[in-house]
């Protein structure tokens, strides 16, 4: 079905919990969500960024609600799951995007323990930490879909940032280790990995037009990706329409990983 009255149907009524949802691919998420009909709980370490996304989503008629969260903390996961039970009666579909980009060090040992360990505890364990609560609520609604944001560098290395690497790497694993346990449940776990997207993760290099070219030169496709073909995908993963994906790694990427 690829009408846009087909499209706009896919989540009408559907209890959404997104992650770093202030910013980025999470905040293209939620505006895509909402533009279907999805009534939407947005989570960020970023509280004031969620409550502003959540506020533009309802001012444009949508259903959301904002929290602040830190995907390190598992008590703060299992208040956003309880959050969106309160609110909307069930949890039908989480998407665990909130991650934090990697310092770069040329020299392998100069990687500090604190940088891997805060780096390691939030994007690989935000993930687990948010899987683990949102479960009891996926299950008490008789299945749904979970999207986990995995990365490029969930399936080669970058050099200079190792801990990066290695947590999204584990966010793979992490997906296809879930979507095994949890398909009997009826619950899809499946995630996305972008390549070279425009965000604000990407920091000063958006400001640096010369550098932000020489990127696009290095991508098959010429140019870096835009969080809503990101957000395309996870709606993909989230809908009905791959009802037979269970635990896959989409690259979204423009063909950067086939070189
Ligand atoms: N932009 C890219 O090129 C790219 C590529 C591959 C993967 N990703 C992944 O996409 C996801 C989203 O990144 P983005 O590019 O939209 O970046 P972004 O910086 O625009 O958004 C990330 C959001 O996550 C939030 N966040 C950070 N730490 C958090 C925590 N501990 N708890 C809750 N929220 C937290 C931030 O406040 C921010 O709103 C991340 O997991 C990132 O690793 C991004």
């Amino acid at each position: 079905m690829s009408t846009s009255q087909g499209r706009s149907a896919r989540f009408t009524g559907k209890s959404i919990l997104v992650t770093g949802a202030a910013s980025g691919i999470g905040l293209a998420v939620a505006n895509a969500f909402a533009a279907e009909g999805g009534r939407l709980v947005l989570a960020d370490l970023n509280a004031a960024g969620a409550e502003g996304a959540a506020s533009q989503i309802r001012n444009n008629g949508g259903e959301a609600v904002a929290t602040a969260l830190d995907v390190a903390d598992f008590a703060q996961c299992e208040a956003a799951v309880a959050l969106a039970v309160a609110r909307y009666g069930r949890l039908d579909i989480a998407i665990n995007n909130a991650g934090m980009p990697s310092v770069i060090t040329p020299e392998f040992e100069d990687f500090s323990l604190e940088a891997w360990r805060r780096l390691i505890d939030v994007n690989l364990g935000g993930v687990f930490y948010c899987l683990k609560a949102q479960v009891p609520a996926l299950k008490a609604a008789g299945g749904g879909a979970i999207v986990n944001t995995a990365s490029v560098a969930s399936l080669v290395a970058a050099p200079g940032m190792a801990a990066y690497v290695a947590s999204k790497h584990g966010v793979a694993g992490l997906t296809k280790a879930a979507a095994l346990d949890l398909i009997r449940y009826r619950i899809r776990v499946n995630a996305v990995c972008p390549g070279m997207i425009r965000t604000p993760m990407l920091g000063p290099l958006l400001e640096d037009a010369q550098a932000m070219q020489h990127i696009a030169g290095q991508m098959p496709i010429g140019r870096v990706g835009e969080a809503e073909e990101v957000a395309r995908t996870v709606l993909f993963l989230a809908s009905d329409e791959a009802s037979y994906m269970v635990g896959a790694l989409l690259t979204v990427d423009g063909g950067v990983v086939l070189q």
